[in-house]
């Protein structure tokens, strides 16, 4: 039985994979900003089966906090192995082009906050010399694109750091796993046209994640596909890349 922390459980994905967990009978604690509609996701996981779920309001951009939602975490469920960061958002690409403060607000939330909180948790289980912290990055930072290279540069960021965290905190066991999702419809995607066989439901992906999570695997393209369409986009020389429009 699992003691998981959640943050960003307002999020489609992070409610999907919750649910998953919650029919497992693991112990749950999320955290989010909409305290109202924390309080609802709180309900339909407690008649899931989870063995039990506490909340906690949170803007994840308050870092002075991030010490107290894992204390109260801990304190909880008796303890912490598993924290699913899910936060993020999908700024204006164009506003952000004509505004500094807009761009520096999409780092803070989607690189900033992450990277605090990991760093934090990170030191914890490596004390206890076992964990799991599973973050959800995306496929945009693997390549700057025009179309969303802040969104991009962030994630990127994340990626990047979760990778040198993996590779300090392997000698002891803890787990760092890497989520880097494709398009998933959820309510960050709304405003995109959608359709076709690129499109995935936040169910497909939570039970990916999941199923990473138990397998103890390190980074995950989801849905699998594309590690492939990222590997190809990766290896586009850079005098091509930089006069296409994707
Ligand atoms: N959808 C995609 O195509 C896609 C692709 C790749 C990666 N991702 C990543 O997947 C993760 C989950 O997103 P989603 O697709 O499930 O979208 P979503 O349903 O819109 O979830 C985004 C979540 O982030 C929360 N959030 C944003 N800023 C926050 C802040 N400052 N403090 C606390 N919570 C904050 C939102 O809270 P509120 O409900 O309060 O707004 C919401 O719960 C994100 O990290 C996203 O970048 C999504």
């Amino acid at each position: 039985m699992r003691k998981v922390l959640i943050v960003g459980a307002t999020s489609a994905i992070a409610q999907a994979t919750a649910r998953l967990l919650a029919a497992k009978g693991d112990h749950l604690f999320l955290a989010g900003r909409a305290a109202e509609r924390l309080e609802m996701v709180r309900q339909d996981l407690a008649v899931r089966g989870a063995a039990s779920v506490g909340v906690f309001t949170i803007d994840a951009n308050d870092r002075a906090r991030h010490e107290a939602l894992l204390n109260a975490a801990e304190q909880a469920m008796g303890g912490l192995d598993t924290v699913l960061i899910a936060h993020g958002s999908l700024p204006d690409q164009r506003s952000c082009e004509t505004s500094v403060e807009q761009t520096l607000a999409a780092i803070e939330t989607n690189a900033l906050s992450v990277i605090t909180l990991a760093t934090l948790i990170a030191n914890r289980f490596e004390a206890c010399r076992a964990g799991t912290i599973a973050v959800i990055s995306s496929v945009a930072g693997d390549r700057g694109r025009k179309s969303n290279y802040v969104y991009g540069a962030s994630k990127g960021m994340v990626s990047l750091f979760l990778q040198g965290l993996r590779n300090r905190l392997a000698a002891v066991g803890v787990q760092v796993l890497t989520i880097k999702p494709g398009f998933v419809d959820t309510p960050m995607t709304a405003a995109i046209p959608k359709g076709g066989p690129l499109w995935a439901k936040p169910d497909t992906i939570a039970a990916d994640i999941l199923a990473a999570i138990e397998k103890k695997r390190d980074v995950v393209y989801l849905p699998w596909f594309w590690w492939g369409i990222m590997l190809i986009i990766r290896l586009i020389p850079e005098r091509i890349f930089k006069r296409l429009s994707l």
